[in-house]
């Protein structure tokens, strides 16, 4: 493979919470694309704030299905895509040209050399990332000084709508736990300190999308494989009287247009490390 993959890595922690987050990511690889409205959205936007310069290596963390991937190997020299889900990359490489590296693991432990990277995209994925100064750190050690880390992610106050409709009907977890705006910069400014690097730019806008019932939305979510609650204590179905109960509950949101609409917290940001 490529000079920069790290060969000395001999053992990989297995973190069960993220082996889930694979496996439901990994169901959906064939639906994904199918269902990816908002992260159309979000990664489209990020393209923007991109170098303009081609040769450059650039690594796409959380790959997904390829689609962001496809696009950045058409504009850079060197594409690697990089997930966790060993389902998702396979069919990434199904549909994807061969010029692009496909690589599997899990972004808190990147099997690639330090300062070989130019630029990371990321677009959706470290919502999923706990701890997320492990994962920052990882992705600033593996950027080249002065290199950029684009970026989306979701905050809290997403799916506002499911969640509060759901604790009008129990306790359970079953929308993620999204950081607060505080909580993300913190966290990351936290790691950039002592002189990593710095956030130049961040963004925020709220995203709402329309679905037809709650039934759409949820299949939606499946459909991304975006479903994986670490805290859910009732891991079966939940009942179809809860279900209906919910979606009552959910028609207080209703839009004039007759549509349900949920809302999508989105973040975009650019770091850039610092040269030393
Ligand atoms: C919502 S999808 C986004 C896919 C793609 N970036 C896009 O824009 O369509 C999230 C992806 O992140 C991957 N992922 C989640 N946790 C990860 C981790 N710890 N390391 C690497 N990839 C991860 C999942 O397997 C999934 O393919």
């Amino acid at each position: 493979m490529t000079s920069v993959v790290q060969e000395n890595i001999t053992s990989v922690s297995v973190n069960v919470e993220r082996v889930n987050i694979a496996k439901s990511f990994g169901l959906a690889s064939k639906s994904y694309d199918n269902s990816a409205r908002l992260q159309r959205i979000a990664g489209n936007h990020i393209l923007s704030l991109l170098p303009k310069e081609k040769a450059l290596t650039v690594l796409d963390v959380g790959s997904g299905t390829g689609f962001f991937t496809e696009v950045l190997a058409s504009k850079y020299k060197q594409v690697i895509g990089f997930d966790i889900s060993h389902e998702m990359l396979h069919f990434a490489k199904e549909r994807c040209n061969n010029h692009i590296i496909w690589l599997e693991g899990d972004a808190h432990n990147i099997p690639l050399k330090d300062n070989s990277i130019d630029v990371i995209y990321s677009n959706l994925v470290i919502q999923w990332f706990n701890p997320l100064d492990v994962a920052i750190t990882e992705l600033l050690r593996v950027l080249k000084p002065g290199g950029s880390l684009v970026f989306t992610t979701l905050l809290d106050g997403t799916l506002h709508e499911l969640k509060s409709s759901w604790q009008k009907v129990d306790d359970d977890q079953h929308v993620i736990n999204f950081k607060t705006l505080t909580e993300l910069t913190t966290v990351v400014n936290t790691v950039l300190s002592n002189n990593q690097g710095q956030l130049i730019e961040q963004q925020c806008q709220d995203i709402i999308l329309e679905y037809n019932n709650v039934i759409h939305l949820a299949r939606e979510l499946k459909g991304l494989g975006a479903n994986h609650l670490a805290q859910k204590q009732n891991r079966g179905l939940s009942g179809k009287a809860k279900w209906f109960n919910m979606a009552e509950h959910y028609k207080n949101y209703l839009a004039p247009n007759g549509t349900y609409p949920a809302t999508y917290c989105l973040f975009s940001g650019v770091v850039v490390k610092s040269v030393d």
